[in-house]
């Protein structure tokens, strides 16, 4: 017996390589009535040259661009409502995001707040709160991490540190465009951590307490195999194009998979790790990973011993060997990547799990999804452990 579910995703994906170099002709065609466009971005990567190619082409098709680069990592509220006027001044009718997770979720929102005054982006956090409609908007990832270019997801932080949540399927992009040669230049500990965080998304998707479904396990089992196999090559000779294909791919799966069967406890442990110390969400995920997978473990046994098959064929032995083989497969992984192994190598004092604990249990929205219930006492014991 299948439970009823409900799966959506982005209504077209465009996968090639080099595909940047004719955007403006590729847009031309999809909207030929439109030319006033935001291309939505990072200052980082605009002064680097990635995306003059895109720019172009853009030009050379009538765009009129306006490029919009003040995102900044875990973008706080005030760079989307500066983002958002910018947009509004330029008189854009469709958004483009072009880089990490980071810009494509601000593009999201812009796509969503230009074109109207009913609502504010305070009354967008939670799930399923938007009533609006929104631009044109197209994806253009630049790691291969976050899938936001096909979720219904985008990250704000609110205050000082507080990551929060706007879910609503408003936020799904009429265009995926994937591009791997935009990922030929992703230094190798954003590789990793990025890599990562893509490989999260798969396996808190396969075990997703409520929202499970056979789509987003066929997403999910498709994204750890190609990540688990290309991660290592991509890290480790970054021009790689077959790895860094297989990166992206694995990514987009892994977040149309999360986008249906939410992700759960390793990414609410996660964010206060990157909302109160700023360290990059991939990162903060693999931080974690571990820990949280092994208090997961007699819970949610038969599902992670499934995920073993997948990243170690062949593997055998009981349910809960296999996720004991499973956890120390990642573990290695993360080692071999040579980012940070322990909350302590990026600058967090013991001193400051409680807060973490404390602040990890608001992420509600993600604690229900895990398989395994978590409270308070869990989350420091956790974080105590990756300490
Ligand atoms: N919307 C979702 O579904 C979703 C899912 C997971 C995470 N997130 C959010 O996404 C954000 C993280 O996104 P991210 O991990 O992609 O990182 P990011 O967008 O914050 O970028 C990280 C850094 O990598 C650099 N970079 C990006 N692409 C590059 C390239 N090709 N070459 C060189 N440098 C490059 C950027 O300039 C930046 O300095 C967080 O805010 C997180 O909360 C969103
Ligand atoms: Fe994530």
């Amino acid at each position: 017996m299948t439970n009823a579910f409900r799966f959506q995703t982005v209504q077209a994906m465009l996968v090639e390589f080099g595909a940047a170099r004719r955007l403006g002709a590729l847009l031309r065609a999809q909207f030929p009535a439109l030319t006033r466009l935001c291309v939505v971005t990072d200052a980082f990567l605009h002064k680097s040259g990635l995306l003059n190619p895109a720019l172009a082409d853009l030009a050379a098709h009538g765009w009129n661009a306006t490029v919009i680069d003040d995102v900044i990592a875990d973008p706080p509220e005030h760079i989307v409502l500066e983002a958002t006027s910018r947009a509004q001044t330029a008189g854009v009718q469709i958004v483009l995001g072009l880089g990490g997770g980071s810009s494509m979720d601000v593009a999201k929102l812009i796509a969503v707040l230009a074109p109207q005054e009913q609502q504010t982006l305070a009354d967008m956090y939670g799930v399923n709160k938007i009533v609006v409609s929104r631009l044109p908007l197209v994806q253009m990832p630049t790691t291969a991490g976050t899938g936001s270019e096909v979720t219904a997801v985008s990250i704000v932080t609110v205050g000082e540190a507080k990551k929060m949540g706007v879910v609503a399927p408003q936020l799904i992009a009429d265009l995926a465009i994937l591009d791997a040669e935009l990922t030929l230049g992703l230094p190798r500990a954003a590789t990793a951590a990025t890599g990562i965080d893509a490989m999260v998304h798969a396996i808190e998707a396969y075990t997703s307490a409520h929202l499970k479904n056979p789509i987003s396990d066929m997403l999910a089992v498709k994204a750890l195999e190609l990540l688990s196999r290309n991660l290592l090559p991509a890290c480790e000779s970054g021009q790689n194009r077959e790895a860094r294909e297989a990166m992206l791919l694995g990514a987009t799966f892994a977040g149309q998979a999360f986008a249906n069967s939410p992700v759960a406890a390793v990414h609410a442990l996660a964010y206060p790790i990157g909302g109160i110390y700023h360290v990059p969400h991939g990162l903060s995920n693999a931080l974690v990973l571990p820990h949280v997978l092994r208090f997961n473990a007699e819970t949610a046994a038969h599902l992670y011993a499934e995920l073993a098959d997948v990243i170690m064929p062949g593997a055998t032995g009981s349910a809960a060997s296999k996720t004991q083989a499973l956890i120390e497969r990642l573990e290695q992984m993360i080692a071999a990547t040579a980012i940070p192994a322990r909350l302590r190598d990026v600058g967090i004092e013991r001193s400051g799990l409680e807060r973490m604990a404390s602040d990890a249990m608001l992420q509600t929205r993600l604690l229900v999804n895990n398989p395994r219930p978590l409270t308070e006492d869990d989350a420091l014991a956790i974080y105590s452990a990756a300490f």
